[in-house]
């Protein structure tokens, strides 16, 4: 309070340009000259750490945090779940893997419109809200293709934790204790990880035994243990009995799909990101295609013209997102034109330098009705960075969607399902968990994929590795990492300042400018009168990057979140 009152004080004194928002942490980031990885669960980060220690690569360490992270973080960290990995190599190239959940066989358009013509809440929780999994393949298939250890040396370290069990952290007890009312509903999540009502305190050792014989046997047998082999039987034969849709057929079927990244320009350095069916990549690419050469940031970051011109790019990419954006495979999504230099001329025209366009006035819109966002808070994706020696760089994002996803274990298989299904649009013109809106581009269709935000991206400038980013937040994945990439490439913050910054996020519709927690009031006023109309809220993505400077690696983790930078 007394903070406030000194800072509306020196506002008084000085216009607001000049006390832009609040001050970044000055927490210096961690650097390291060979490696490094960064994460949000710190013994997951610790085990691709040593995978590079040990002569593995960047794709080597991505699969073993990958699986270590299904068993330390269990709300996000999956094997039932889906995502994306962005892999640029030492030589320049850069791949795209999309392991994204797909519809199962027996999905349809409606299948979530209840006989009162509303979305029902089955999209979300029990066995019916997942698509078939694709973080098993998608790990399977980057290994393939750039992985160099032995695969079952890279699962040894999840089998170990799930099998011998880990210290319980403050941040895991209390994800547990958040969610326990979706999980105390299954009575497999309950038992293993609500104890049967005696919920995990910090200090505990959590053992997950059938999540280790599941990875065991992932381990020698490979994937096709997941998708035709025990696994695949045993959660085929699960789901028939439970009236889930997902069969041995689907699991059989599922693919990773290695896809062309997308590729823009921005200020001197080159962009690299997911392409759909992630709309975060393009949406990266049209904010930054907007902002590109308006000065926008002559005020500094977080000032009122920064936030006023950044929002306003927002709103115009959340209104293309609502009606263009699909899986290309079922929608034929007009990559180029949202991209084309004339589009983006025309959308930066549009906004008006002195006032908040109303997102009513924003076109194109099939929206019916204005939506409310649900502000749920305990929902989560998790995101992670690896660096090797030789310059390889991995960017995942992958995502059971809510915290604990559906709610389900597999009984005997000890790995929880995802609720992706709510990512496509279940009626056009309702919201879905995170407030977003889509129509016939999202609509669901047997195998489809689910429209996503995440978008695990990675920032070159003159050909040489400068930045890998990502998030998790549902649609303020996609806000988050813009406002981080803007902030260490335009304001020149290292990565540590960067992630701590306070962020801003804006959705076209609600009609909202959500303002992170340590905004400065006084910026907000001058937004409120130009006729924004702001909310509080406590996390605009939680963003992991790793930015390469003067030859080292800068990390940076939230320092509102218990994630970890290592490195060596
Ligand atoms: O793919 C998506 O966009 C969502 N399923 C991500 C969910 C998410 O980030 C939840 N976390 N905080």
């Amino acid at each position: 309070m007394r903070f406030r009152t000194f800072v509306a004080g020196l506002c008084a004194l000085f216009p607001v340009v000049l006390f832009p928002g609040s001050a970044a942490s000055a927490k210096t980031p961690v650097t390291a000259r060979h490696g490094m990885v960064v994460a949000q669960e710190p013994i997951a980060a610790d085990v691709g750490l040593a995978v590079l220690k040990h002569g593995g690569n960047a794709v080597d360490a991505a699969v073993a945090v990958g699986f270590a992270l299904a068993v330390t973080h269990p709300a996000a960290g999956n094997i039932g779940g889906g995502g994306f990995l962005l892999v640029r190599l030492a030589n320049g190239k850069s791949h795209f893997v999309d392991f994204r959940e797909a519809a199962p066989g027996g999905a349809s358009r409606n299948m979530y419109i209840g006989p009162d013509g509303k979305p029902t809440k089955d999209s979300l929780f029990g066995w019916r809200a997942s698509g078939v999994p694709g973080s098993v393949k998608g790990f399977s298939e980057a290994y393939k293709k750039w992985g160099t250890k032995k695969w079952a040396e890279l699962l040894a370290p999840a089998v170990n934790l799930a099998r011998n069990g880990f210290t319980v952290d403050q941040a895991l007890a209390s994800e547990m204790l958040g969610s326990a009312s979706t999980l105390r509903n299954d009575p497999e999540s309950n038992r293993i990880f609500l104890r049967d009502g005696k919920p995990y305190q910090a200090g505990e050792t959590f053992r997950q035994p059938e999540l280790a014989s599941t990875l065991e046997r992932i381990a020698t047998k490979g994937a096709d243990d997941f998708y035709d082999g025990e696994t695949a039987r045993k959660l085929a034969a699960a789901m028939a009995a439970h009236g889930g849709l997902i069969t041995e057929a689907d699991l059989k079927n599922y693919r990773a799909i290695e896809r062309k990244p997308l590729e823009g320009a921005y200020h001197g350095y080159e962009i690299i990101t997911a392409p759909p069916p992630s709309a975060g990549g393009l949406g990266i690419l049209q904010m930054l295609g907007i902002l590109n050469g308006m000065g926008f940031g002559s005020d500094g970051p977080n000032s009122v013209k920064a936030v006023h011109y950044t929002a306003e790019a927002m709103r115009r990419f959340y209104a293309d997102r609502s009606k263009y954006l699909g899986d290309p495979a079922y929608y034929d999504v007009p990559v180029r034109q949202l991209l084309s230099p004339q589009y983006l001329a025309e959308r930066r025209a549009s906004i008006n330098p002195a006032q908040a366009t109303p997102a009513a006035e924003i076109q194109p819109g099939l929206i019916l009705a204005a939506a409310g966002v649900h502000q749920r808070e305990s929902s989560e994706t998790t995101h992670f960075n690896v660096v090797d020696a030789q310059g390889n760089a991995v960017a995942v994002t992958y995502t059971i969607n809510n915290s604990f996803g559906s709610g389900i274990t597999v009984p005997g298989l000890g790995f929880l399902l995802n609720d992706e299904m709510d990512d496509f649009a279940a009626k056009p013109g309702s919201p879905n968990l995170f407030g977003l809106i889509g129509a016939d581009a999202d609509a669901i269709q047997p195998g489809k994929r689910p429209l996503s935000s995440m978008n695990p991206t990675i920032v070159t400038r003159d050909g040489k590795l400068f930045m890998a980013v990502g998030a998790p937040g549902g649609s303020r994945i996609t806000t988050g990492v813009l406002q981080v990439i803007l902030d260490v490439v335009d304001f020149h913050m290292n990565a540590q300042d960067a992630v701590d910054l306070p962020r801003f996020h804006d959705q076209w519709k609600p009609d909202i400018l959500y303002l992170q927690k340590g905004f400065n009031p006084d910026v907000e006023a001058a937004l409120v009168k130009m006729g924004y109309k702001t909310k509080p809220i406590n996390d605009v993505g939680r963003v992991e990057a790793i930015v390469v400077r003067n030859g080292l690696l800068e990390g940076g983790t939230e320092s509102r979140h218990n994630g970890k930078v290592a490195g060596y």
